[in-house]
């Protein structure tokens, strides 16, 4: 093997997050404005044969694990197929997704087939006026259908990804820990992170996760601290006493797990990104034909990857050391 991805603080990198494209069926209105979102323009978008030659680089230098995100991954063309030229390269062992869900129905058993281990569904509600609310007229009962098919392809393990917002879906908590009594599913709640929207109307709706354990507590459940399902990342696990599934926390803005952090990001339109919060990127797009260079620009972004985000300084409205992003989430892929 190659030497591993090492940044400057001597974090190995072994994961990559694809950003597929910055499309998207729906449009949350944490991640996208409601109309006038430019998007990329196709022919700066990445191949499927270039994100493949760029994981051909990174594989022998260690990078394992990839997670596909978008905006909406599934809205790009016959996924599938990217899923079996990722799956088919020495090295890597283990390619997820995030996805809204709405197309697993119709896509959860040939994701399956070409390779895809596991699956996060994003599910802010259970609540279809607010599922429509906050995804701008997605429907919750087809996220649900596709949460079956999931379980139907064998995919295994199912995350439902819940972004905690004030006065949103707090009340909600209970009934997603309640949704792994009886089921092997495994929810994880997430800080609202201030990423490419005004920060006042993030300070507004962010809620530190300690709320949900308060919850539990309340609502008499043991709970119990639990390794997780495989493909933990940075989440900090729980159970209910006898529950079939799990819940976790992940908490990037009340306590930071920088200095753990093995993810590189990939944009869709070819950007590397050490880091999801600065602003920092080097576009791998007009090398991918060439593995030397892409190397080169690779051990550069991580050279130059910060020690840590700062999105506790957001909320205090503190200055920053770098500059944060200017992209949308749909834009980074989470
Ligand atoms: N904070 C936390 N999570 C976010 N996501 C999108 N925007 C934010 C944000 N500002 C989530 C989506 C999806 C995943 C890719 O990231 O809900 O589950
Ligand atoms: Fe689409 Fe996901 Fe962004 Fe919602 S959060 S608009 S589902 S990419």
């Amino acid at each position: 093997m190659m030497k591993p991805l090492t940044d400057s603080f001597g974090r190995v990198h072994d994961y990559i997050r694809i950003s597929v494209t910055d499309r998207c069926n729906l449009r949350c209105v944490y991640c996208m404005p409601a109309e006038g979102m430019e998007f990329q323009p196709h022919d700066e978008i990445m191949t499927y044969e270039e994100i493949a030659a760029v994981l051909r680089v990174l594989a022998p230098m260690g990078v394992s694990k990839v997670r596909l995100t978008g905006g909406e991954p599934l809205v790009r063309k016959d996924l599938e197929k990217l899923v079996a030229m990722l799956s088919a390269i020495d090295g890597i062992t283990d390619i997820s997704l995030t996805t809204n869900g709405m197309f697993l129905p119709a896509k959860a058993a040939l994701l399956k087939e070409a390779g895809l281990t596991r699956i996060n569904i994003s599910l802010d509600s259970l609540q279809q006026e607010r599922y429509a609310s906050i995804t701008r007229g997605g429907d919750v009962h087809r996220v649900l259908e596709g949460i079956q098919a999931a379980y139907q392809a064998g995919l295994d393990p199912i995350k439902l990804n819940v972004v905690l917002m004030k006065d949103f879906n707090q009340d909600e908590i209970r009934d997603f820990v309640a949704m792994t009594l009886e089921r092997p599913i495994h929810v994880r709640f997430i800080e609202y992170m201030p990423i490419g929207q005004s920060s006042d109307e993030w300070r507004r709706s962010y809620l530190p996760l300690s709320h949900v354990t308060d919850v539990c507590r309340e609502a008499g459940w043991n709970v119990l601290e639990h390794e997780g399902p495989s493909g933990n990342g940075p989440s900090r696990n729980m159970k209910v006493e006898g529950a079939q599934g799990t819940f976790g926390l992940i908490h990037p803005v009340s306590d930071h797990f920088c200095d753990s952090c093995n993810r590189l990001r990939l944009t869709a339109d070819g950007n590397i990104k050490a880091c999801l919060y600065w602003s920092d990127e080097l576009n791998v797009r007009r090398v991918a034909h060439d593995p030397a260079a892409i190397e080169d620009l690779f051990r550069k972004a991580l050279g130059a990857k910060p020690k840590n985000h700062e999105m506790a300084l957001a909320l205090e409205k503190k200055d920053q050391s770098h500059t944060p992003t200017q992209r949308r989430m749909s834009q980074i892929g989470g």
